[in-house]
């Protein structure tokens, strides 16, 4: 584990204070004290079927599981048998109720507009789209690409490719065209659906020019449907694209769900992991709806009189559970927001709070991190006494940061539920409960139920309070991946090859005496950078494709806002010489090939990489190269020379 790993281990033993939930919350919250929670936990654990019947029993199926769970190691199967459809779920089953006119969506564009959409509204629109999606050509296990922004259509799309049993792949609307050209060529994904352009800072995001880019280059999509948002003029290829608002004009309302079986794929989302090559998580239906349904039940504490907002995109894997399923199997009234969370100004997601009288509020470390550099009044100057309940999720959370959001954005009047899960596990795992967990800043405490954590070596033996070791899971959950999309071997070798019998997250961890997880980070080449996961590789394979750059290796250093920046050290091609332009024209490049967010930091140059005596580089050394010394001169070579004597020592 790298340096900063061991400095959060001792940064956080110190951490000693609990922050009790407040009588008045446990008081009305479904999990009221610590002994409900173990009980059910207990329960969970030994008499699994008992409970995950009763908790999917709150949800329609058409036909009844015959079991709930069949696992043949490392391949779940979750209530084996069963037929449902997650769309149905999430709209058809509240239409029976007074919900029906009860907002699903409230919307607000970053220019200011605002829509809401009612169940009923919700329910009509993605009907009409998913007879769009008939009209063109897409059928049950289909893939298709989602390439948009924050707009409601962006749900639309998603839960009508649900209800005829279409398998959504959404790419976030930051990724460039060659990372968009991956994803629809390793889905062989059929159709693209887009839109003109987002806002961002008051500036367009030309989504609908990098998908044509993509387009060139995607030879499986043979249709794209495009949203008009900005309104500005985009190129539409005869036979090939066509305006959302056209075909939405024709299209019926009436479409009925499509009955799928419990294990019908749901969707893939491509995430990072060690290899320069991105992996489709597979999810499945009855087994995810599940998850997110009982996991939004219990942390969210969720009710129908909440306002509930979760600031995370649809890209990710936080948006597709607990911005679209979670919620909505829920009946939740969701807060959407299309835009940057410091435009016109730094107070926009508490004016937002403010505006729509938020009481639950989902956010990530590294935007928390953000406001804190921008000032308190920021905060203070809004209303936020809506607000009921708080959370975080993508990255370990400082204490400092979680202190600042207990006290300045909570009041200290909130719990905060720091949850620790992965796009792989689909669903929350390590988590407070919000009436009964005492939390400790910096901790994501204990685990959800039905959930098995264990801190091993790689042997799989558990390591003692305060060790620090691999975190793994050793029982199979409802809304575990089935798979990585047409490479079943990288599914067995990466999560159930690692430590024999468990499944491997990657991630460092402990747990302490009060059988509290600590999260410390990732173990493996994956950096995570405000919340989002990119593999070293994968920048590494983006920028030896630049023709000056003959190697490169990628690191993180610890920063500020975004928990990780990324440094990558590059020796160039004999005719080039090093410049602050070409390390500037080196990380667009990267931009490019990947997306903003993979951009580089720092490029550093140097003669040559450090490496052991059979090549493998030093990463650890640069690691801490990397975070010890603040960037310098770009144009100054790296001089490992002085290195050399470490070498011997790593070998
Ligand atoms: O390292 C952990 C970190 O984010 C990784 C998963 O990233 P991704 O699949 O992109 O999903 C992010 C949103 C679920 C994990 O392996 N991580 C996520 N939540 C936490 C966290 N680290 C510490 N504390 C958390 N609460």
């Amino acid at each position: 584990m790298s340096g900063s790993v061991g400095d959060r281990i001792a940064s956080l033993l110190q951490e000693k204070r609990v922050f009790t939930p407040p009588a008045s919350f446990s008081a009305q919250a479904r999990i009221k004290s610590m002994d409900e929670y173990r009980r059910l936990y207990r329960e969970s654990i030994e008499d699994p079927d008992s409970f995950w019947s009763r908790h999917a029993e709150e949800l329609h199926w058409f036909k009844k599981w015959d079991k709930v769970l069949e696992w043949e190691e490392p391949y779940a199967k979750w209530f084996v048998g069963g037929e449902t459809n997650i769309c149905y779920n999430c709209l058809d089953r509240h239409l029976s109720t007074w919900r029906r006119n009860k907002a699903a969506i409230i919307w607000e564009g970053e220019p200011g507009e605002s829509r809401t959409l009612r169940y009923l509204d919700l329910h009509r629109e993605v009907c009409r789209f998913a007879n769009v999606l008939k009209s063109l050509g897409i059928q049950k296990g289909d893939r298709v690409s989602i390439f948009m922004g924050m707009v409601p259509e962006l749900v639309v799309a998603v839960l009508a490719c649900a209800r005829i049993g279409a398998v959504h792949s959404v790419v976030f609307g930051g990724f460039s065209a060659e990372a968009l050209a991956d994803r629809n060529n390793d889905a062989g994904a059929k159709l693209l659906i887009t839109q003109d352009g987002g806002w961002r800072r008051g500036k367009i995001i030309p989504l609908k020019e990098t998908a044509d880019a993509a387009l060139e280059k995607s030879p499986t999509v043979e249709k794209c449907v495009v949203l008009r948002r900005t309104g500005h003029e985009v190129p539409m290829r005869e036979g090939r694209d066509f305006w959302w608002h056209e075909l939405m004009e024709g299209a019926s309302d009436k479409c009925e769900a499509e009955v799928v079986d419990s294990e019908h794929m749901l969707y893939l989302l491509y995430t990072s992991g060690t290899t320069g090559k991105p992996k489709g998580v597979i999810h499945t239906t009855g087994g995810y709806m599940v998850g997110t349904y009982v996991t939004t039940k219990y942390v969210f504490d969720v009710r129908d009189e909440d306002t509930y907002w979760c600031t995370a995109d649809i890209g990710w894997v936080t948006g597709h559970s607990y911005i679209v399923y979670g919620p909505l199997a829920n009946g939740a009234t969701v807060v959407m927001y299309e835009g940057a969370p410091n435009w016109p100004d730094p107070g926009r997601f508490w004016q937002i709070v403010e505006k729509y009288r938020v009481s639950i509020f989902y956010t990530a470390p590294t935007a928390i991190r953000a406001f804190i550099k921008w000032g308190d009044e920021w905060v203070t100057k809004y209303d936020l006494s809506s607000l009921r309940l708080l959370g975080t999720v993508g990255e370990p959370i400082n204490p400092e940061a979680w202190m600042w959001y207990h006290t300045v954005v909570g009041k200290e009047r909130c719990p905060i539920v720091d949850t620790w899960w992965q796009t792989e596990t689909g669903a929350i795992m390590i988590t407070p409960l919000p009436g009964a967990t005492p939390t400790k800043p910096g901790s994501a405490t204990l685990p959800f139920f039905g959930v098995v954590p264990d801190i091993v070596d790689r042997e799989g033996n558990s390591l003692g309070p305060n060790e620090g070791g691999y975190l793994v899971i050793r029982r199979p959950w409802p809304s575990m991946l089935r798979g990585i999309y047409g490479d079943p071997e990288r599914y067995e070798k990466q999560y159930w090859g690692q430590v024999p019998h468990c499944y491997f997250t990657g991630d460092g961890a402990r747990r302490d005496e009060d059988g509290y997880y600590w999260i410390m980070g990732r173990v493996d080449d994956v950096l995570n950078v405000s919340g989002h996961r990119l593999s070293t590789m994968e920048i590494e394979s983006a920028l030896v494709a630049h023709p000056a750059v003959a190697e490169a290796a990628v690191v993180g250093r610890p920063d500020e806002i975004k928990g990780e920046a990324v440094v990558a050290f590059v020796t160039l091609k004999g005719e080039y010489q090093p410049s602050s332009e070409l390390a500037d024209e080196i990380r667009k490049f990267v931009r490019q090939q990947i997306g903003a967010h993979a951009q580089p930091d720092d490029v550093r140059f140097a003669e040559a990489l450090p490496k052991t005596r059979s090549g493998k580089i030093m990463r650890r050394l640069l690691r801490d190269l990397a975070a010890g010394r603040p960037p310098g001169d770009m144009t100054t070579l790296e001089d490992f020379s002085v290195l050399e004597r470490l070498r011997q020592s790593e070998e």
